[in-house]
This record gives structure tokens, sequence and C-alpha cells, in this order.
């Protein structure tokens, strides 16, 4: 604490990211990274954008980025708002969208960074707890709301809701702006894109951090009507006009116009998270059902705590969330085999199995 700290500073819970350490040999399991690298491609790209142009701003429009996406998705190049990562794009929607004069619903065991947005732009909320099976069950969301945001697959669960729940979910909730975050969906779920058509108040939020490993980039974007993506445009004019450089611009496009590359590396992860699955299941794990490049799994013999500490002692990071309903568990992201590899044999050492 500091005297010249705003209020707003002093009253903050900050979002806690997972950890970057430079260790070397370590198995980073913890950030939902993709294992795979960019498609070569976006790396081409990006090194041919490293010119002398870096001296003049970038577009602030992201013009070809946006018609890409469009062209990708079926919608308009209007209906396409892109920002500095997801969450950039999420805080402002929390702003232009979410912030109502009634509260905004989320789940309650979600992405962790929706409550700190809700803090820092003054939105009160709501949760609806997940069924006993760790699950969204949208019927629960029948209540007088002002928004709703939840990340389908789920966050940290990586259970996915169909198509048709969320159809149900907004034709529940013509009135009040609908989030959804689909910062996982390539990896198995079901994308609420195609029901923008039908639904003006429906927001689709996705990322290029994960399944088209670009986290380093920082590129995420959304899709929606014409007039929801104009208010985030609204504020995004009202806080920084050109939130992706020209380097992310042109890595951005050529990955969306690498579709071969990006199928195959969804299928690695799929295949990976199978494989990962289906080791821990045979050391005693209970595990989610995953739609995402991650896993949510529990070990009835060792606590959530300990077993990371104990993971990390043999050099493998995976995330741990402290709350009562996600204490048991530990989030772990589909690596490479040998990752995995690695991962079982550390948890078969801590287990004591041979
Ligand atoms: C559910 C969910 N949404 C959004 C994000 C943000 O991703 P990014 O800002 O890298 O696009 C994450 C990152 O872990 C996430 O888990």
């Amino acid at each position: 604490m500091n005297p010249f700290w705003s209020r707003i500073a002093r009253e903050l819970s900050p979002y806690v990211p997972g950890e970057q350490l430079r260790i070397a040999n370590l198995v980073k399991l913890n950030t939902n990274e993709s294992p795979f690298g960019p498609s070569p491609l976006a790396l081409e790209a990006m090194r041919n954008a490293a010119t002398d142009t870096l001296r003049l701003y970038p577009d602030p429009e992201a013009t070809e980025l946006r018609e890409v996406l469009a062209a990708y998705y079926g919608v308009k190049p209007e209906q396409v708002f892109v920002g500095n990562g997801s969450d950039e794009v999420l805080a402002h929607a929390f702003v232009a969208l979410l912030k109502q004069p009634k509260p905004l619903l989320f789940p309650d065991v979600t992405y962790s960074f929706y409550p700190v947005w809700a803090q820092l732009f003054g939105l009160a909320c709501e949760t609806v707890p997940l069924d006993g099976a760790m699950r969204i069950r949208v019927e629960d969301y029948r209540r007088e709301v002002g928004s709703i945001v939840i990340a389908n697959p789920n966050a940290p669960t990586g259970i996915a809701l169909p198509r048709a729940d969320i159809a149900r979910l907004l034709e529940d909730h013509p009135e009040i702006p609908v989030v959804i975050d689909e910062a996982y969906v390539d990896f198995g779920g079901e994308s609420a894109a195609p029901l923008i058509a039908d639904h003006p108040n429906l927001l689709v939020v996705q990322t290029m951090s994960k399944s088209r490993a670009l986290a380093g980039l920082r590129v995420g974007y959304a899709l929606g009507n014409v007039r929801l993506i104009e208010a985030l445009r609204r504020v995004k004019d009202s806080f920084n006009s050109y939130p992706l450089g020209r380097l992310a611009q042109a890595g951005a496009t050529a990955s969306v116009r690498n579709e071969a590359y990006f199928r195959e590396s969804c299928a690695r992860v799929v295949a990976g998270r199978q494989a990962m699955t289906r080791e821990l299941i045979r050391l005693g794990f209970i595990v989610l059902p995953s739609s995402a490049n991650f896993v949510f799994a529990r070990h009835p013999a060792q606590g959530g705590s300990e077993f990371a500490a104990a993971l990390r002692e043999h050099g493998v990071l995976v995330r741990h969330f402290n709350k009562p309903r996600t204490a048991p568990y530990l989030r772990i992201t589909v690596g490479t085999e040998h990752d995995t590899q690695r991962l079982i044999a550390a948890t078969a050492l801590i287990l004591g199995h041979e």
C-alpha cells in the first residue's frame, strides 16, 4: 500500500496468472498453451512484417484480419471485433455490454477473471452453482438478471455445453446481452457463432492463444450483431485505438488462412488429451469429460494442493485453484507426448506405483 494509490487500486483483488518460470527442463502444463508452435505461415508473415514500416502506427481497424475472420465465420467484417488477447475483448465487453442496472450472472466455478473485471468496472454479480457433476445447467439461469457470461467449454472444468443449450439460454433471455467465451471451443466444443444471425444479443468471444498457438502474440476477437460490435468499438476507442500491432495483425491473418495446419494441430491436441486421460484414469484419477486443451482431474488419495506441490518437485507444473469446489482438482494442460510421459511417471512415483 502506498499513499499515492487510488481507492480503485487499493481495493482490487487482481487475477493471478499461471507461473511463467524460466527454469530449463520443466514440463509446463499450467497455462493451457499449445505444445505445438504457431503456423509456419504465421511466423513467416510476422518476419516479413518486421520492417521499417514498424515506425508507423498499425491499422487501428485491423481491416484485413477482420475481413479474413468474417469470411471464416460467414459474417460481415462489421460483425468482427479484435483485441489484445480475448482478455481485452472480454474486458471491453464487461464495460460495453455486461454492465447493466441488474447484476451479471455466471457460474460459481468458471474463468476467475470474470469477478476481477466485475470488481474493476463496478458490476454487481451473482453466481449459479454448477451441478454435482460440475456441469452448467442452463435452466438454472432462468432468473431476472442484467446480463450473462458463460465460458463454453467452461474453465477450469473443460466441460462443454451443446449449441442447443446455448440456444435455449438465448431463448430464455432475449432482452439481455449474453457473452459466450469460447477460448477452448476448437478442441471439441460447438461454437455458438451460427446463432448470431438470429440473436442480436449474443456476443461470441474467441482467442488465438490456444488452438492457434499464438498466446505470445495476444490476439482475441468477438463476433456478434453489428450493434454489439459498435459498442465494443466505442469502448476500445476510449481506451486504446491500436490494441494490435503490425506483427500481431500480420501473424493472426496468416494463421486464419492456414486452415490445414490449424486442423492438424487441434487434432493432435485432442489425441494427446485422450491419451493423457486414459493414463490418468489408469492411475486412479477421476477425470471430468473435457472438450478443451486441458483436463480437470482429482485423485481420491491426495488433495489437489499437495499433489500440485509434489508434481512441482518433479519438475511438472500444473494449475491448482484453491477454492472450496475446485480444491481437490488439478488442471493439467495437454502437452506433447513426452510431457505426458513425464507427468505420468511423476504421478506414478508420487502415488507410490511401480
Ligand atoms: C476461459 C478463458 N477465457 C479467456 C482467456 C484469455 O485468453 P487470451 O487473453 O490469451 O485470449 C482464457 C485464458 O486462459 C480463458 O481460460
